[in-house]
């Protein structure tokens, strides 16, 4: 098998592609981004940009990583006709995945210590106690460090032995698990008392508090939580067979990954507000709102309680895994191919990158105080840069280029290969039978031309003020 096909195998792929997506965006992220942005308003602006602007984006990736079968920055350059320039939008979405795989394994780790407290029973106390546990933990100055550097090199490990093939069997039973525990906690955190505050948060929007920056954080969360504007699914999409169907697997992953994320929220807020927890704690929030769950909602059976918190922390340390690779595997990709270096030395090259970067970013959560850039932890700032900033950017100018300089016969081509048995040949004839992939056609095009770059670009202005 040739280095590149070794990554994955092609069936397996679309379930790599979802366990991209699924992970701590969903859990972690979007619970305290909704948290302190309004609650229900921030849902349904979330909701708008997963349908307006994420699925043409995650379109428009599958498009350019498939057809060009190679890594993000040659893809791009190679669907461009070799004009060079474009190159730099993938080498803008290696970067961002490179950051972001720093202060993920961050938080990562956080669910590794907690998989293993919750282990050993060491996180059965009160509310305060639980909201200690976790201050005294992510302020020292080693555990946090150790454990995000442990993460990453399991990912590591995956990636440099190709075990996916086992990842994404394992995939197949977990991911569903993962919806089933998150019922069964949603559940038990709306039988907390007080836990209906929780829910008409989440469920009942209140546009008259919403900031101004939340239209920029609901955006910048939808294509975290997609994994889009990082090359990721472009990188992913080049491992794509030519029977895939785009549309139904963009789709598909979206609705997926949408309801993970509000499920996430809707057993995050009920306990939350029950136990006396702010909505807005941050980064913090699932840490030290969940304990509380598991020890509360199941007061008389503790046993299940402490089986659901072990169950419920190793589901969330596998589906980080499964996002961790992708980040992990759209820079090993580009240094494999583009330097010429063998898998396992491009793969070190990121590993130790990330390394350094995890364990600045893990210090600055309070062991070291420096470390802080523009009044925020290190951390933040690279959530800050990376959500807000380089993911939609990455986006914008995707966008642009597939609506704007990708030839848009190929681009049709390589849409609707997949849809319904087509191959890729005689597009006219398939075009006129199936009517409504010509249609379905038209309108992704308007979006990727119109609707996605412009939608980012006021969204921008409006954050600076310029409207
Ligand atoms: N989508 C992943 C999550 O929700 C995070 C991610 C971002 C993965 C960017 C790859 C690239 O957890």
């Amino acid at each position: 098998m040739s280095e590149r096909g070794g990554f994955a195998s092609r069936l397996g792929i679309i379930l790599a592609t979802a366990g991209s997506a699924v992970g701590l965006g969903n859990v972690w992220r979007f619970p305290f981004m909704a948290g302190q942005n309004g609650g229900a308003a921030f849902i349904v602006i979330y909701i708008g940009c997963i349908l307006l602007l994420g699925i043409p984006g995650m379109l428009s990736e599958f498009v350019i990583g498939r057809h060009s079968q190679a890594n993000a920055a040659r893809a791009y350059g190679h669907i461009a006709g070799g004009k060079r320039i474009w190159k730099l939008v993938g080498y803008l979405g290696i970067l961002t995945s490179t950051i972001i795989l720093g202060f993920y394994a961050v938080v990562a780790g956080w669910c590794l210590q907690y998989l293993l407290a919750s282990l050993m029973g060491s996180l059965n106390g009160d509310a305060d106690y639980v909201l200690n546990y976790f201050q005294t933990f992510a302020t020292n100055p080693w555990k946090p460090c150790l454990w995000a550097v442990a993460f990453i090199v399991i990912t590591h490990v995956v990636i440099v032995r190709g075990v996916q093939h086992g990842i994404e069997r394992a995939s197949k039973v977990l991911m569903p698990l993962l919806f089933v525990l998150l019922i069964v906690i949603v559940g038990a955190s709306c039988s907390l008392p007080g836990a209906m505050a929780g829910v008409e948060f989440l469920l009942r929007p209140d546009f008259s508090n919403v900031s101004h920056s939340v239209l920029l954080e609901a955006l910048g969360q939808a294509f975290f939580s997609l994994s889009l504007g990082t090359a990721c699914l472009c990188t992913y999409a080049s491992y794509f067979s030519r029977d895939t169907n785009l549309l139904k697997s963009a789709s598909q992953i979206a609705l997926i990954d949408t309801m993970i994320a509000i499920m996430a929220g809707l057993m995050i807020f009920p306990a939350a507000f029950s136990v006396g927890v702010q909505p807005d704690s941050g980064p913090s929030l699932i840490f030290i709102t969940l304990p509380n769950v598991f020890q509360q909602a199941f007061g008389s059976m503790p046993t299940v309680g402490y089986l659901i918190g072990i169950l419920f922390y190793a589901l969330l340390v596998f589906a980080a895994l499964t996002s961790t690779i992708s980040m992990h595997e759209i820079g090993t990709a580009f240094f494999t191919e583009e330097f010429h270096l063998p898998r396992k030395k491009a793969a070190w090259v990121l590993t130790s990158v990330c390394s350094v970067l995890a364990i600045l970013c893990s210090l600055s959560m309070g062991a070291v105080d420096s470390i802080a850039l523009f009044g925020r932890s290190l951390l933040d700032c690279c959530d800050f840069i990376t959500a807000q900033v380089m993911l939609p950017l990455g986006a914008f100018l995707t966008s642009l280029f597939v609506g704007w300089f990708v030839d848009q016969r190929l681009l049709r081509k390589e849409l609707l290969t997949g849809v319904d048995g087509y191959d890729g040949t005689n597009d006219e004839s398939f075009n006129h039978a199936n009517w409504h992939y010509a249609w379905l056609f038209r309108i992704y095009q308007f979006a990727v031309r119109f609707i996605v770059p412009l939608c980012i670009l006021l969204i921008f202005l409006h954050q600076f003020n310029v409207i």
